[in-house]
């Protein structure tokens, strides 16, 4: 069975452009794949600066996993803290890592360019992702498009330090990992603005709002001004394209949504027409999550016992990993 690890920031409510780039992803392969995910609170420090509001989005990711549907029995779901042994990892890869491998990485320059704080954390958070993701020697690591650059990283760390230390054995200390991208239309979703839908661009859809809001943001999403009786293209249409993401390019609603956009019925067809659509195939996608997070809100307990047994097993890997790699190094 392949291993599989992912995992995703704390910065803020996840949103529809991560159920369908990553969480969905993560759903699917825990049905036949030994699977990692963890919550990378350490990474998110290299933003946040409210230590509460980090420890309720931290708290919050967890839930809205279990929630969505990644199942703890298949799942070993953990925060990245209850495993420090991966700062030690990213310690011992930083020193065979190439100062201009860093000078390379163009997550560092988008990041300052937003404004984030240019830390030595945010310059070398790829090494850090590098150590998350050698930790458990996984076979495979979903990921968006955005973060290809991070999985090459880290093969070209892991082959770096098994060439210094293991003689350039390809099966030293690290194997290396293969990046799972979506290369289908679901691949980036837009945001209520057209733009990719991202937290920092504050442009999400959070599908576990309350249905009023949820509507009245639904109904916000950027459309152009062709009338209710003329045709129009879908492809080219904000809301049609998050419908899109959402039930799939080949589902029976997806296509009879299209049929509508591209011959109008004789009472006319707008885009709030497409947005109620919209609204309703969230609630009916997600009406049991919705569900299950009211439950586990309310049940500390369990969320806590999921992160004990997820960080038992991970920590297990990973501390044999460590050794491993302390071993090759001399110490
Ligand atoms: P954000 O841009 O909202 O901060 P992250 O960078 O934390 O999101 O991304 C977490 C995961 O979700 C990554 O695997 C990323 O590829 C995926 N993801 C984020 N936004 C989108 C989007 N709009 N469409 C598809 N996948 C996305
Ligand atoms: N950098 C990733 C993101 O922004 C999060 C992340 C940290 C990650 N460590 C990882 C993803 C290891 C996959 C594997 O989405």
């Amino acid at each position: 069975m392949k291993r599989v690890l992912s995992g995703l920031q704390p910065s803020g409510q996840l949103h529809l452009g991560n159920y369908c780039g990553a969480i969905k992803q993560f759903i699917r392969l825990q049905e036949d794949h030994e699977m990692f995910v963890f919550v990378a609170s350490y990474h998110a420090l290299t933003s946040a600066r409210d230590p509460q509001q980090l420890r309720a989005n931290i708290r919050q990711v967890v839930i809205d996993y279990l929630a969505f549907g990644l199942d703890p029995k298949k799942t070993n779901i953990y925060l990245q803290q209850d495993v420090p042994q991966v700062t030690e990892l990213a310690w011992l890869l930083s020193c065979v890592c190439p100062k201009h491998l860093m000078d390379k990485a163009t997550s560092f320059k988008d990041k300052v360019a937003k404004g984030l704080p240019a830390s030595i954390g945010l310059y070398t958070y790829p090494i850090l992702q590098a150590a998350d993701i050698l930790s458990v020697d996984p076979d495979l690591v979903p990921v968006g498009e955005d973060q290809r650059q991070h999985i090459e990283i880290t093969r070209d760390l892991a082959q770096k330090f098994n060439h210094h230390f293991c003689g350039g054995d390809e099966n030293g200390v690290f194997r290396l990992p293969h990046p799972m991208i979506r290369d289908d239309s679901g691949a980036t979703v837009p945001g209520i603005d057209g733009q990719k839908m991202s937290k920092s661009y504050n442009n999400g859809i959070d599908p576990f709002m309350e249905e009023k809001p949820l509507r009245k943001l639904i109904m916000k999403i950027v459309s152009d001004s062709t009338p209710i009786d003329q045709p129009k293209d879908p492809d080219r249409d904000t809301t049609f394209q998050i419908f899109t993401a959402l039930a799939g390019k080949d589902d029976p609603r997806t296509v009879a949504l299209r049929e509508k956009y591209v011959s109008p019925p004789a009472d006319g067809f707008g885009y709030g027409h497409a947005k109620q659509a919209l609204f309703e195939l969230i609630l009916e996608e997600f009406g049991e999550a919705r569900r299950r997070r009211v439950e586990l809100m309310n049940d500390p307990g369990y969320v806590a016992k999921v992160l004990r047994d997820g960080a038992a097993a991970a920590g297990e890997r990973v501390a044999a990993v460590t050794q491993r790699a302390r071993e090759a190094a001399g110490l």
